[in-house]
């Protein structure tokens, strides 16, 4: 039987960390009392404008190529979760593909679930390698979200920022994922948007994100209890087998309220939402990285990584590294 596995894990972060205290001293009516306070957020990074999600995915990408040991042009499938492509068109994975130097003629397309894209996405490569069709993949999350922030609402632009993780997944014989579930309830929809369109040469309707942050909220927390329990079941395991958590990093209380509600306590939930806010899609795979490499996150160790996210989507990845 094929499996899946994870080979090696990448992540980048542009620039210095811009703290809640940056964000007051550039005129933003906040605090970080208000932010900490309510999000666990103390420092997020923000890409410079020229800067795009296809170079924060490379830079990501040749990290988890050294780490697995491979070669560019040994992928033969490039995934790009993001909500923030370069282009229209062509895909960042296609951007990314040709920066990473890939002449293989490797198969390359951009994901978009928003803040669950890595999961989709990670799930999408299991098929492709389970199948036998692949053998290597790039599964990137990649975001510049400072892009569609309203700064002049607070409410929202205090909570994200900017970066990309990648992992290489490869056919192994060894057991690697172990269940996945996707889901999505698209009528939730108004509830978290960037309502807008280019059309005849300008953006129409809103290009900004919008959020319900009270909705976003529960229902965030209901989806991310019941996904974890799907997957785990699915895998004939229990909770008290998973050794870490490794969620999408939106926002503490949701984190914590996750946890509890699964009875894992928070010694065995990777957060990085103080330090880098909400990522989108770039989140789980940056903690992901950041727990391999301070070396929580060992070799034989069961992951359990899931999302929430616009659309709306949820969706789990249960693991052994
Ligand atoms: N600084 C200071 N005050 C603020 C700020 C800010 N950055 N933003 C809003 N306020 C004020 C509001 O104006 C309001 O003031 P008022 O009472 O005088 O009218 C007050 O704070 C309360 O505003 P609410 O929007 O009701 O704040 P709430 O307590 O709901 O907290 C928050 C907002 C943190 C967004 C919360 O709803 C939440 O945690 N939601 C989860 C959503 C989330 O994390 N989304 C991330 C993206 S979704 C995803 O990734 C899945």
């Amino acid at each position: 039987m094929i499996h899946a596995r994870v080979a090696g894990t990448g992540s980048f972060l542009p620039g210095k960390p811009v703290t809640n205290d940056d964000l007051v001293a550039r005129g933003i009516d906040t605090s970080d009392e208000w932010i900490a306070g309510r999000t666990g957020i103390r420092a997020r990074h923000l890409a410079d404008p020229d800067v795009t999600a296809s170079q924060l995915a490379y830079e990501a990408s040749v990290r988890a190529i050294e780490a697995a040991g491979c070669r560019p042009n040994d992928i033969d499938l490039v995934i790009v979760a993001t909500s923030t492509p370069d282009y229209i068109f062509p895909s960042t994975a296609a951007l990314l593909q040709a920066r990473l130097g890939i002449t293989s003629g490797a198969a390359a397309f951009d994901l978009q679930a928003v803040c669950t894209g890595f999961a989709y996405a990670l799930a999408t490569a299991e098929k492709f390698i389970r199948s036998g069709s692949h053998q290597r993949a790039l599964v990137v999350g990649a975001e510049v979200f400072s892009r569609i922030l309203d700064w002049d609402d607070r409410g929202t632009c205090v909570l994200f920022g900017d970066g990309a993780g990648a992992v290489i997944l490869e056919a192994s014989e060894r057991p690697g994922i172990l269940a996945t579930a996707l889901h999505a309830d698209g009528s939730h929809n108004p509830i978290l948007c960037v309502p807008g369109q280019v059309s005849r040469g300008q953006v129409t309707g809103d290009p900004f994100l919008r959020m319900d942050g009270q909705a976003v909220f529960k229902f965030a927390v209901k989806v991310l209890g019941e996904v974890a329990r799907e997957v785990v079941d699915q895998a004939g395991l229990s909770l008290d087998q998973v050794d870490w958590l490794i969620p999408h990093q939106a926002n503490i209380r949701i984190i914590q309220a996750t946890g509890k509600r699964l009875g894992l306590p928070m010694e065995r939930v990777i957060t990085t939402v103080a330090q880098h806010g909400n990522t989108s899609a770039a989140s789980i795979p940056l903690a992901l990285d950041l727990a391999v490499r301070d070396g929580r996150v060992q070799r034989g160790h069961r992951l359990l990584l899931e999302g929430v996210g616009g659309g709306f989507t949820w969706g789990a990845v249960l693991l052994e590294f």
